[in-house]
């Protein structure tokens, strides 16, 4: 493709959840630092959300690959909980931590309390992480709850990251047994444009480049068309790209970032369902287009 033209060694502006392709903003930081102090502490649950896209999923397998570093921790990232019940979802963590399953779900519950009681006493850490958590349902909730009470008097025996988007802290707030339990809630909003431009600049110079080709006003086009929301500044901004290249020019300019908007179907106004997102059917719709 382009990357070549434009002296990279890898395309820039994928849509793939690469944790090398974070740009910390503060927010990131926050949340990361933040999150990392919980799971040290033993702090037990933190809750990190967002809307559609604003990179939870990138952020949590930053952390995965963090947490993996240290011999003492024991992590399990679930990408999608797309289990049926509690019960699946219980045999589905212990086969993450390598925990037999046993007859019933209450023995099986037994033995995983157990296993993460010897885990505490010999100083280990185990963490769990759940991506796409507004999926889950009460009763997986529920059981969420039940692993925090796996607990001494001021720490937990399993740390546990919800991701998710905007919907899962609203779920949460409807259930106070949980919620109260949350050590850390953590927001991903929209990039400010000083943040946009700097990630950018930073995933140019990730996929190799040297200074990125977008003038100063294709930025300002870049940042009102996609508000700031991290997937669509990746889309968009590879589109344009695809347009300069294609058209032999080695600027981006502001005029290419509108057609490319265009072509993405991303000058339209947003559609009312874009204020209350349901989302699989959004990201399907999108996956689509
Ligand atoms: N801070 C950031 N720096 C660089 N890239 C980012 C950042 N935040 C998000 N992105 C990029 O935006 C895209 C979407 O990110 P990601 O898939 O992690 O979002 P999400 O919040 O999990 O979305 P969804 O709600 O659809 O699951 C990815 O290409 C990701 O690399
Ligand atoms: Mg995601």
């Amino acid at each position: 493709m382009y990357t070549e033209y434009f002296g990279l060694a890898e395309l820039p502006f994928s849509i793939s959840p690469d944790p090398r392709y974070l740009y910390l903003t503060p927010q990131h930081r926050e949340a990361l630092a933040k999150t990392q102090y919980i799971v040290n502490q033993k702090g037990g649950l933190a809750v990190i959300y967002g809307d559609v896209g604003h990179g939870k999923t990138t952020v949590a397998r930053r952390l995965y690959h963090l947490f993996k570093e240290d011999q003492n921790n024991q992590t399990a990232l679930l990408i999608t909980p797309d289990l049926k019940t509690d019960s699946a979802l219980l045999r589905r963590v212990m086969a993450e931590f390598g925990v037999p399953p046993r007859r019933s779900h209450a023995l099986s519950l037994a033995a995983f309390q157990d296993f993460a009681a010897k885990a505490f006493e010999q100083d280990k850490t185990l963490v769990l992480m759940v991506d796409e958590a507004q999926q889950m349902t009460p009763r997986m909730m529920e059981l969420i709850r039940v692993f925090l009470n796996f607990e001494t008097d001021t720490q937990k025996f399993i740390q546990i990251l919800l991701f998710g988007q905007n919907e899962l802290a609203t779920t949460l707030d409807k259930m106070p047994a949980i919620k109260s339990r949350v050590a850390m809630f953590g927001a991903l909003t929209n990039l400010t444009r000083h943040d946009m431009e700097a990630m950018i600049d930073f995933r140019w110079k990730a996929a190799g480049g040297t200074q990125h080709p977008f003038t100063a006003e294709a930025l300002d086009v870049l940042y009102d068309l996609s508000r700031g929301r991290p997937r669509e500044v990746n889309k968009l901004a590879n589109e344009s790209l695809i347009r300069a290249f294609v058209s032999e020019q080695s600027e981006v300019s502001a005029d290419m970032v509108r057609a490319a908007a265009r072509e993405l179907r991303m000058d339209a106004p947003p559609a009312p369902s874009e204020a209350k997102p349901k989302k699989r059917t959004e990201k399907k719709a999108k996956a689509k287009a």
